[in-house]
């Protein structure tokens, strides 16, 4: 298990306007995709490589292409969807996965309300894609179904991801590696990451 906070200035800077209040809903999810798009190259920075040739307009060129097994994007609903639109326009031909899950605004707990994934999730690289990281129960019952189905190489990308919601995935999911954009104070009363950036769903969706 690794956790790995992508501190390239890029990310930081378009992470400050994520967080800015006055940002727009078309804006916010703009950066949404572009924040995860620039996760994905940390991300993906360990899949296989095999070696190939392509003949030029020049002559024959020994080149590196990506080997090994098949990638499935599953995102978490609502704020997840954008986070595939992400890598999606990077890699089009990724299988993608939803798995429906709310917090209970009582409890904090996760309730769970769909779940479709690639039907050979098993045989995947499989990256778990949610913006927040914040008590850390959806990400962890997400990691749950996916190994129920066979999954085993998971890595979480989170824009943003509280201490509290990165311990309860490692424990839970020693095995995973968990990568965020940064990794903010704390949780405060109701559950939110302090600082963080509000309610991503409806940030996204404008539905506030
Ligand atoms: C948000 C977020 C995560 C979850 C994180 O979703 O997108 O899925 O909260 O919180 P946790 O780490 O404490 O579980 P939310 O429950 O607001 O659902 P929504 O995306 O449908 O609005
Ligand atoms: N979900 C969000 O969208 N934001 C938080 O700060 C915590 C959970």
């Amino acid at each position: 298990m690794a956790v790995t906070v992508v501190d390239h200035p890029l990310v930081q800077h378009k992470l400050s306007i994520l967080r800015d209040k006055e940002t727009s809903v078309r804006e916010f999810r703009a950066l949404c995709q572009e924040l995860t798009m620039l996760m994905a190259f940390e991300a993906m920075r360990d899949l296989e490589l095999e070696d190939a040739t392509v003949e030029t307009p020049v002559a024959l060129a020994h080149v590196k292409r990506l080997a090994g097994k098949k990638l499935a994007l599953i995102g978490i609903l609502r704020a997840g969807l954008v986070m595939v639109d992400g890598i999606l326009a990077l890699m089009p031909t990724a299988r993608v996965g939803h798995i429906g899950l709310y917090r209970d605004p009582d409890t904090l707990r996760p309730v769970q309300y769909y779940s479709k994934l690639p039907s050979d999730v098993g045989e995947r690289d499989v990256f778990l894609l949610d913006p927040m990281l914040a008590t850390g129960g959806s990400a962890a019952a997400a990691i749950e179904v996916l190994k129920e189905k066979g999954a085993t190489r998971i890595r979480l990308l989170c824009i943003i991801a509280a201490p509290e919601g990165i311990k309860t995935v490692t424990d839970a999911h020693p095995d995973i590696d968990i990568i965020v954009a940064a990794r903010d104070e704390r949780l405060n009363d109701h559950g939110y990451i302090v600082p963080g950036l509000g309610d991503a769903g409806d940030r996204l969706y404008g539905t506030r």
